[in-house]
């Protein structure tokens, strides 16, 4: 009979997995972006006019991922929240700065939970940190449009390299569903869906995947819990995943939620592009070869793409540098970061520090968390290079604003992130200053608090390329001006 969908939750907490908080939005971003003025001949700052900051009404840019070396079929990103989001307007809020930033600090604290040096720190903060606050975890601002079953049934649904499921809200909801705007998926009025049995390979993958080892009733069960105690908990199933009308996959595996708590605004599920076998990466990987890329928009009133399959490598515009993988966390992507420049000098960091905890590359995480030591660094030499604006106090967890009453426009040193293979990344102007209030700008890093938490290239910093994954040959690219 009836599955009994909640008693999976009374299980630790260890087999919690994906969390997405894909951020953004709100306040930093605008119309063409933080649009710059001069170009600085060295190219050791930036000058950004203010006045780009204000919100967007429109969408202006449409969809543009014509790239010549761009991939089959790529899907519209676009933020959740602004003129461009797939969501309907007025249904969704967007949420404060603050807001958007505590999610950040969830996100990256379940991110750290899931290495495998802490998953203590997990157990404590999954008790403390309270269910249901009514605010949207979800900020998952990054938002893609897909089709499950036959005939095919839409759904938008936020996309994370952090993890590794894909799921969608399924009727009948035997538990209970979130709000949508979507109808919830259909699988009675699919002819191509059907269960995964319990005994089955595809049923222990997915357990070993996500260290859940009784996830078993009649059919198999898949249970995903949130940093924040939102979860979703349902079959795990096969159905035609359709990207696009020569793209599609008759039997991927899905988790089918049954039992959803809603902290995800109203996108209809999560799109899971780790590492593991379970994601969509590997899912799809004799058709794509495992290599994927997106470029995320730097406004919500632009949007960006989201491609599978490519000519990779072909191109000389993308800039690689290796795909680390660490047992610590085998869903992520690591990358080796080496240093740091601010203003064209490269900071006087020792290695080891970004070799302790290993660095990331993540679509969820918004704002870049760096090693104590790293950030520090960071820090002081940007206040000398902004030593003529007067400062402002600390907002959240960015410790390093300005009081940029009276001006109009700003000019910041130039950020560049070196990776391993002498790739660097010249963090685009959209993703070196967040304003935190109608004067105040903050610098868009932080530093984490211990010196093993992992290194996260967040997406602020990642916004306007086009990044690369190319999991199979274990590299990552960048390419500048990726969304145009
Ligand atoms: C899948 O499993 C659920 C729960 O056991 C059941 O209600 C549903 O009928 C099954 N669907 C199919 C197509 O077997
Ligand atoms: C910035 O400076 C203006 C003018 O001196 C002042 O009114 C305002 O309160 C300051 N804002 C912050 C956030 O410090
Ligand atoms: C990281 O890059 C540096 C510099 O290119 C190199 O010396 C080091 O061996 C790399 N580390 C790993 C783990 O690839």
């Amino acid at each position: 009979m009836a599955t009994n969908y909640s008693s999976f939750l009374c299980f630790p907490f260890g087999f919690v997995l994906v969390l997405f908080l894909l951020g953004c939005s709100s306040k930093k971003v605008e119309a063409n972006g933080f649009k710059e003025l001069t170009a600085n001949v060295h190219h050791q700052s930036h000058v950004i006019a203010l006045s780009s900051l204000m919100p967007a009404k429109v969408c202006a840019t449409p969809a543009k991922v014509s790239g010549a070396e761009i991939l089959s079929k790529p899907l519209q990103v676009a933020h959740k929240y602004g003129p461009c989001s797939p969501l309907k307007k007025g249904a969704t809020t967007t949420p404060s700065l603050h807001q958007i930033l505590l999610d950040d600090q969830t996100r990256v604290k379940y991110l750290n939970s899931k290495t495998s040096n802490n998953q203590a720190t997990f157990q404590d903060s999954a008790v403390t940190i309270p269910a249901n606050s009514g605010q949207s975890i979800g900020t998952g601002n990054f938002v893609v449009k897909i089709g499950f079953g036959t005939p095919k049934q839409e759904f938008r649904v936020v996309f994370d390299t952090g993890s590794d499921l894909t799921w969608i809200q399924c009727q009948p909801c035997a538990v209970q569903c979130y709000s949508q705007q979507d109808p919830y998926f259909n699988p009675s009025a699919s002819s191509t869906y059907s269960n995964i049995s319990c005994h089955s390979n595809a049923c222990k993958q997915l357990r070993s995947a996500t260290g859940n080892s009784r996830a078993c009733a009649r059919t198999c069960i898949y249970q995903i819990g949130y940093g924040d105690g939102s979860y979703s908990v349902g079959n795990y199933a096969r159905d035609k995943l359709t990207l696009s009308s020569s793209d599609f996959f008759p039997k991927f595996r899905f988790g089918c939620g049954q039992n959803n708590q809603g902290l995800f605004g109203t996108a209809d599920g999560l799109l899971g592009l780790g590492r593991n076998k379970v994601s969509i990466v590997s899912q799809t990987a004799q058709k794509y070869g495992k290599i994927f890329s997106y470029c995320l928009p730097s406004t919500t009133s632009s949007t960006g793409y989201l491609a599978f399959g490519s000519k990779a490598g072909t191109t000389s515009r993308i800039h690689y540098t290796p795909l680390l993988k660490d047992s610590r966390g085998p869903s992520f992507y690591f990358l080796n970061m080496t240093s740091i420049s601010v203003g064209g000098k490269k900071l006087a960091i020792s290695p080891s520090v970004f070799t302790i905890s290993g660095t990331i590359i993540d679509s969820g995480t918004v704002i870049t968390r760096l090693a104590p030591k790293a950030y520090s660094a960071l820090k002081s030499a940007y206040r000398k290079a902004m030593s003529k604006y007067p400062t402002a106090p600390a907002y959240s967890i960015l410790d390093t604003c300005y009081n940029l009453s009276g001006y109009s426009t700003v000019t910041v040193p130039t950020i560049v992130l070196h990776f391993g293979g002498g790739t660097s990344l010249n963090v685009d102007q959209s993703g070196i200053l967040v304003q935190a209030s109608s004067t105040q700008y903050c610098l868009a890093f932080a530093g984490n608090s211990a010196a093993t938490d992992l290194g996260i290239l967040g997406n602020m910093q990642q916004q306007t390329f086009e990044i690369l994954y190319n999991v199979a040959g274990g590299k990552l690219g960048f390419g500048a001006r990726g969304c145009s």
